[in-house]
């Protein structure tokens, strides 16, 4: 709790929230995801790991997690516990270099790209370039999972994805939308 503070202070606008996302959300960030058949699964954000630890929970043994995150205090807390194990690699950088992790990470095909990015307080030029990334990501059959606080940027969301479900989580503070999109 108090790291996330601590980096949302220092960096307001990518770290996007107070505090770290509650069990409920990440419990419903989880539900659009077939864990029996993903056989990669790419995580934007993952903080201090609020939906990382369902992922690590849920995932088989097989199946691939990528962890993308740009901020140092959080990669570190994410590589030191993850990186390495059970099929997990941890990566310090931004999402809109996505593809070119994927690539050098030799995936093929990535099935869910999962974000806990905070796209109402990034700079629009980076949220355009995540979501072209992800686009080429999840080709025609993946699906990208994020969260909103509001409906606000829906439409931007939609100039770039379809949209196949709209889930919403009350237990959360504050109640968060979950998208569920495609290509
Ligand atoms: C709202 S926090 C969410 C953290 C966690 N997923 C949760 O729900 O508690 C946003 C996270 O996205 C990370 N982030 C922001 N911009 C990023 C980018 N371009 N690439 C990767 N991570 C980024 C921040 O450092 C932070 O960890």
């Amino acid at each position: 709790m108090l790291a996330f503070l601590k980096q949302y202070l220092k960096n307001p606008r990518t770290v996007g929230a107070i505090a770290p996302s509650g069990r409920g959300l990440a419990l419903k960030m989880m539900e659009p995801i077939d864990f029996d058949h993903a056989r990669c699964i790419v995580e934007y954000g993952p903080g201090t790991g609020a939906f990382t630890r369902e992922l690590v929970k849920r995932k088989r043994r097989g199946t691939r997690l990528i962890l993308i995150e740009q901020n140092e205090e959080f990669y570190r807390m994410m590589r030191d516990k993850y990186d390495g194990k059970r099929n997990i690699s941890v990566i310090y950088g931004s999402a809109e270099d996505a593809c070119s992790y994927i690539q050098r990470a030799g995936v093929q095909y990535v099935d869910y790209v999962v974000s806990g990015l905070p796209f109402t307080s990034l700079p629009k030029d980076v949220s355009i370039r995540i979501f072209k990334a992800t686009r080429k990501l999840i080709g025609k059959k993946g699906r990208f999972v994020t969260f909103q606080y509001t409906l606000i940027k829906k439409k931007f969301f939609e100039s770039y994805f379809r949209f196949e479900n709209r889930l919403f989580e009350l237990k959360n503070l504050p109640p968060a939308y979950v998208f569920v999109l495609r290509k």
